[in-house]
């Protein structure tokens, strides 16, 4: 009678156990492929100052340690010991984000995969990733798309170029920073399905097409910066949600009209569409935008009365009309507002 259960509880301890085991097998295996990864990148860069990774060494002088890259500079771990934050801005890199082995950072906690039972996805654990102000060259590995669990991606003033690949699977992210480097072709339409960001900073590169549609699906973008790029066509108008405070699309080529409810939500400070081709009236919405800090309309073919298109704003520090079609009189109150 008790052998059946006997024999239960036996296997059931042996199933436990071998859960446990496979589990401490694979913590120990990924943190080892995570540091391999990290010093094979390591060994691919070209660094200006040698002691600024000094700490990232395999020490060999004890076998039975396991190599943690945990306490390495400018990288951070969860609690489980896996690389959640790689922060080397600024370090002097020289070399390529595509040498990097994105692979090596697999899926947190559990994984399953060497017992054959899951397919599990790669690379889904990486929360933040700071690698600006370097001097990274040639394009953004596609593998950085797979990235799911991307919360801050710094990629900013580097010499990165090419085209920006799909990054429609970065659900969290909410800051995406990658002005400065010579990145081209059309913005991909898909991060208009990243709920998550607040704010996008796409300025200083060469991208060409029109503001993707899309956009108008960020809910909770507060910053997009488009500034000094070769973008053209007109503004979706659904780009005006009730949170934006920053919109950028000077030194552009953007023709049409400005978009009408874009001080909607009476967030917006700077407002930003100098040196483009925009033409119409001032939007509506701008009457009784008083958040507004500074404006910059400068350089369009923009017309129509200022004295009607105007109202008060207590805050703002800068305003430049020129080089438009406008009349009337400006009465514009505010701290130093010059026109
Ligand atoms: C290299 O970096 C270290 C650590 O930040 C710093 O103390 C040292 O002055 C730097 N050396 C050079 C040549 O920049
Ligand atoms: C080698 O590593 C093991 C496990 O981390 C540790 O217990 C031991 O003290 C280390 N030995 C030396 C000589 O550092
Ligand atoms: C990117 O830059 C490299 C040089 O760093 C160049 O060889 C390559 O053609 C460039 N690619 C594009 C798409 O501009
Ligand atoms: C997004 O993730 C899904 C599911 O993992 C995958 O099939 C798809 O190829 C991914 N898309 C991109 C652009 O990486
Ligand atoms: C700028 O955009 C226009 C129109 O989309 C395109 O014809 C041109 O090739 C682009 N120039 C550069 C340098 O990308
Ligand atoms: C905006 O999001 C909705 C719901 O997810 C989707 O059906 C729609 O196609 C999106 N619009 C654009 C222009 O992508």
């Amino acid at each position: 009678m008790g052998s059946p259960t006997l024999n239960t509880v036996v296997s059931l301890v042996l199933l436990i156990l071998f859960f446990v085991l496979s589990f401490l097998i694979t913590v120990s295996s990924e943190s080892n492929e995570e540091a391999d990864a990290l010093l094979k990148w390591k060994a691919s860069l070209q660094i200006h100052n040698r002691s600024l990774l000094s700490s990232w060494i395999k020490d060999t002088s004890n076998v039975s340690s396991k190599i943690s890259p945990c306490a390495w500079s400018g990288i951070s771990c969860n609690d489980a010991g896996r690389v959640i934050k790689i922060s080397l801005p600024g370090v002097g890199l020289k070399g390529k984000l595509h040498d990097f082995s994105f692979s090596s950072f697999p899926h947190a906690y559990l994984d399953l995969s060497r017992s054959g039972l899951f397919e599990v996805g790669l690379l889904s654990h990486l929360k933040f990733l700071y690698v600006d102000s370097n001097q990274l060259d040639g394009s953004i590995p596609p593998e950085v798309g797979q990235l799911s669990s991307l919360v801050e991606l710094f990629l900013f003033s580097n010499n990165l170029n090419g085209s920006v690949p799909p990054l429609g699977n970065l659900t969290h992210i909410s800051l995406l920073y990658i002005r400065e480097n010579s990145f081209s072709g059309f913005i991909p339409p898909d991060i208009g399905n990243l709920k998550s960001m607040s704010i996008l900073d796409l300025s200083s590169n060469q991208f060409s097409g029109p503001i993707p549609v899309s956009f108008g699906n960020l809910t909770n973008l507060k910053n997009l910066d488009l500034l000094y790029n070769n973008l053209s066509g007109s503004i979706p108008p659904s780009l005006d949600n009730p949170v934006l405070t920053m919109l950028g699309l000077d030194f552009n080529h953007f023709t049409s009209y400005l978009p009408h409810n874009i001080c909607r939500g009476g967030a917006l400070q700077y407002f930003g569409v100098s040196e483009n081709h925009f033409q119409g009236t001032i939007p509506k919405s701008l009457r009784n935008c008083t958040s507004l800090i500074r404006v910059r309309l400068n350089g369009n073919n923009l017309t129509g009365n200022i004295s009607e298109a105007l109202g008060i704003y207590p805050n703002l520090t800068f305003i430049d009309l020129s080089r438009n079609n406008f009349y009337g009189e400006t009465h514009l109150i505010g701290g130093n507002a010059q026109n």
